[in-house]
């Protein structure tokens, strides 16, 4: 008898280095873990006390509408246009169960099985996956690391092909850190529209930016306006990765077709956290300011500890995102998985290794400034002590 297996799609497919790595950092006694890019700050207790309120009222038991409460993508639009520059209506925002399923709703609705999809390297690991899952091919363009990764358009338009059906992207990046600035995302919109692409664009990290860098977001670009999917969360904004609660934007035509995406996915996303994150939305917006101090402080603590350490990693300064991803430049020999293994069980700091990234993330590590500043000391006095510095 055949030997029944799943699908070559799945088993082709890693499972995620970065919950691999913490998987194995738990079962180290004593790790100090620079691996997760989640918030180490608890959501505000504004938003907690609304979704409880929210279930106390009974107004949780029940799906919402699939594209979510009107309410909420009330509170989106007017967001949009606020921090954005987007000008859409509620039927043009549709809430999703974290970023990462709207991601998943837009990539699925755009693509065919063995369409292209671009990606600059590094980038956002699980980007890569949904691509795969969605019998789409990821195609990777490298970006120019001694220029902070800036995108590199003539490898861009280099890799663009007949089969090529969208860009997708981060901005701020995760784990580079890097800022698109307005002028590169233009040029995106023309390239996108010189070759009839769609772009999906992951703005997690948008109001995590430093030292100047704007976060511009490509969709309020009136010409691409029919060909961008936007897609943004709560979770780091609001310290809320546990609720699962994001939105996607596009005009109403791809709106209709992702609603067929998502709805078989998810219903709707959770409803308590639908209350939850409109609370976010409507309430002291000072949590935010906080969290933007907090992480531009470990970011530049983070940057002064590696100046220490400059025989082993040189690095781009991130200008957003709380994510750096510094280049192995000790002679060990060894490729980035080896390295990072390495220094969870000999120096006990664990870090995420950088091939998952992109063919261009091998020989770096990401390391994540979302931790406490003890956190932080900690590991870089394990590093210290382990390099002899
Ligand atoms: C760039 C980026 N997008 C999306 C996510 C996940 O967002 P969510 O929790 O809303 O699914 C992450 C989490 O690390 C991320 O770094």
């Amino acid at each position: 008898m055949e030997v029944l297996a799943v699908s070559r799609k799945v088993r082709e497919v890693q499972a995620s280095a970065i919950h691999k790595m913490s998987a194995l950092a738990a079962q180290i006694p004593d790790a100090v873990a620079l691996s997760w890019a989640r918030p180490d700050s608890p959501t505000p207790d504004h938003i907690n006390q609304a979704a409880i309120e929210a279930i106390k009222k009974g107004l949780t038991s029940k799906y919402s509408p699939p594209p979510g409460l009107l309410e909420l993508r009330k509170a989106i639009v007017e967001k949009l246009a606020r921090d954005n520059n987007i000008h859409v209506t509620p039927e043009e925002v549709l809430v999703t169960t974290g970023s990462i399923e709207g991601l998943f709703a837009a990539i699925l609705a755009v693509v065919d099985p063995g369409d292209e999809v671009l990606m600059p390297s590094p980038n956002y690991s699980t980007h890569e996956l949904i691509v795969r899952m969605s019998s789409a091919v990821p195609v990777y363009f490298p970006t120019i690391e001694e220029e902070g990764f800036r995108l590199d358009f003539g490898a861009l338009e280099r890799s663009i092909t007949k089969k090529t059906k969208a860009i997708l992207f981060c901005n701020p990046v995760n784990p580079t850190g890097a800022v698109f600035p307005e002028e590169d995302l233009r040029k995106i919109a023309e390239i996108a529209r010189e070759n009839n692409l769609f772009i999906v664009v992951d703005e997690a990290y948008e109001y995590f930016t430093f030292d100047g860098a704007k976060h511009f977001c490509i969709g309020s670009i009136p010409e691409v306006k029919d060909r961008v999917i936007e897609n943004f969360t709560f979770t780091k904004t609001y310290a809320m990765t546990g609720w699962r609660i994001g939105y996607n934007v596009a005009s109403l035509e791809i709106m209709e077709h992702m609603m067929k995406t998502h709805t078989p996915m998810t219903i709707c996303a959770p409803v308590v956290s639908q209350y939850a994150a409109l609370a976010a939305l409507k309430g002291p917006q000072d949590c935010v300011k906080e969290f933007h101090r907090h992480y531009l402080e470990n970011r530049n603590l983070m940057c002064e500890r590696l100046d220490k350490l400059g025989d082993v990693f040189s690095y781009q300064k991130p200008m957003g995102s709380y994510n750096m991803f510094p280049k192995i430049i000790a002679k060990g020999g060894e490729n980035s998985v080896e390295f990072c293994m390495k220094l969870l069980k000999e120096a006990k700091v664990a870090t995420t290794p950088g091939a998952p990234f992109g063919p261009t993330g091998e020989g770096h590590l990401r390391m994540s400034f979302c931790a406490s500043k003890e956190t932080i000391i900690e590991a870089f006095d394990r590093l210290d002590r382990y390099f002899g510095v």
